[in-house]
């Protein structure tokens, strides 16, 4: 069954206590928290006291997408904060199996985020060390983007590799998801949908967020 974890970047952030409390009292899985440094993003967001803030009331994982440069430096931070699951961006981390190694050794599951023009090869010769692969299905730094197709088939791509090695690795797609592509999205591969705009955004979050839930697909598409 796949995972919808609603970005709090489309929150209310004057009401985020009470939008902490949807969530954990909606259909969705984990709280998916956007990390921006307006370095390897052209935007800031929020950091470490709002993470620590919203992990005193979440009952469900925080999903943390770090999209800074020099991730290596923050991480024991983050996972103090309350992190459970830690994506760094692999266009950040020149020694990318090594900053995978720390996330795990903090006890969180590690995640590695690729923008939609890297290509997904290079994350195979990390796929046994890692729990999460984080596809951008838009170029990083905002909410409320439009969905980039292309992304369909690096999805593909990688449930084969995931698939044919047998792994554990899920496979998160963030960035421009919403009711009119999830469908298409799942039986691409995914098995964690993010959802910021398309939930935070609509007069009624909750049955966005059942009815992201409950797309069924049999089979994927490859
Ligand atoms: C974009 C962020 C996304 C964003 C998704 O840089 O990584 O998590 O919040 O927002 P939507 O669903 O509105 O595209
Ligand atoms: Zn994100």
């Amino acid at each position: 069954m796949h995972l919808i974890a609603p970005s709090l970047l489309s929150c209310d952030f004057l009401r985020i206590g009470e939008e902490v409390q949807f969530v954990n009292q909606s259909k969705a899985d984990w709280f998916h928290l956007d990390v921006m440094d307006g370095r390897f993003v052209p935007n800031l967001s929020f950091g470490l006291p709002v993470i620590s803030a919203v992990k005193r009331y979440a009952t469900k994982p925080l999903d943390v997408h770090l999209m800074i440069v020099e991730p290596e430096k923050y991480l024991s931070d983050f996972r103090k904060a309350g992190a459970d699951i830690i994506s760094v961006h692999i266009e950040a981390c020149p020694h990318l199996h090594r900053t995978v190694q720390q996330i795990k050794e903090l006890g969180a599951m590690a995640g590695v985020a690729i923008n939609p023009h890297t290509p997904v090869s290079q994350l195979f010769d990390v796929l046994e060390n890692i729990d999460l692969v984080c596809m951008m299905s838009v170029n990083p730094g905002f909410g409320g983007q439009k969905f980039i197709y292309r992304t369909l088939h690096k999805i593909q791509e990688l449930k084969a590799e995931i698939t044919q090695r047998n792994l554990q690795v899920k496979i998160e797609v963030d960035g421009g998801v919403g009711l009119q592509n999830a469908e298409v999205i799942l039986k691409a591969g995914a098995d964690v949908l993010v959802a910021g705009n398309a939930i935070f955004g609509d007069k009624q979050p909750a049955e966005v967020i059942e009815k992201l839930k409950s797309i069924q697909v049999d089979k994927f598409e490859f």
